[in-house]
């Protein structure tokens, strides 16, 4: 596994979509800085400094877009988890890969695939955490009610010995995973995963959708009760 640090780049996402060819099969690419850091759905992700986790982790794993690599961002939510535990820290996840901590978003996940025609070149998986930051930085932040990692522990984090362990802890069961796919981990995924059985507005290709969160399938899709009718959906934004 190759490592690479860069001091500042516009997107560790950016920065690996466009050189994708370079980087061989597990490359980890992580920066202090970020200048035009991106989050799912054109928002922006902020630079709290570089005791904060901007990292994408480069995949090359076939030719053929397969769904399974759609539920990496779930696989890779789930590990966060994990080592979030590990400093003492209750994690949620808020569908499809949202890491929360009291309610609170503490980490993001952006996946981007690139294609040449209807070959998949590579993934460029793309993870931001908040591991030091001042409260009122994080309160600064606009969409979210956040917090960071030290927030929570009340102590700075090392941010390299973070990156470490879940770079560590996400290889671990990664090729397993790419065999297993998502229902591998579906069970546990579904104990970290709050509002279900809640009712929910979600944002589906900008529109609203009102319904019970009945479950999350075994495809990894989110299983939700209208009025209408029971549907699934692979995208989304859940509000609140
Ligand atoms: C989200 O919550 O909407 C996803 C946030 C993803 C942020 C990370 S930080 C490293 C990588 N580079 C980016 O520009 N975005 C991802």
């Amino acid at each position: 596994m190759n490592k690479i640090h860069l001091v500042e780049i516009n997107s560790t996402n950016t920065y690996a979509k466009e050189n994708i060819d370079k980087f061989e099969d597990k490359t980890v690419i992580y920066t202090d800085h970020q200048t035009a850091g991106r989050g799912r759905f054109t928002r922006k992700w902020f630079d709290l400094g570089s005791r904060n986790l901007y990292m994408t982790i480069v995949l090359h794993p076939g030719e053929k877009f397969i769904e399974t690599y759609s539920n990496l961002t779930q696989y890779l939510a789930l590990k966060t988890c994990k080592v979030l535990e590990a400093y003492g820290v209750n994690s949620q996840i808020k569908w499809p890969n949202d890491n929360l901590v009291n309610g609170k978003k503490i980490g993001g996940i952006l996946s981007e695939a690139v294609f040449k025609g209807d070959k998949l070149k590579g993934i460029a998986l793309g993870i931001g955490v908040n591991l030091n930051a001042k409260l009122e930085e994080v309160k600064a932040i606009p969409d979210r009610v956040a917090t960071a990692l030290n927030l929570e522990v009340n102590k700075p984090i090392d941010r390299d010995k973070f990156l470490d362990t879940l770079v560590e802890k996400f290889f671990e069961g990664y090729d397993d995973f790419l065999k297993e796919g998502f229902p591998s981990i579906r069970e546990e995924y579904l104990k970290y995963s709050v509002l279900i059985g809640e009712n929910i507005t979600i944002n589906h290709l900008n529109k609203q959708i009102q319904g019970k969160f009945k479950t999350i399938n075994s495809d990894g899709t989110i299983q939700i009760e209208t009025t209408s009718g029971s549907i699934n959906l692979s995208i989304g934004d859940i509000m609140g």
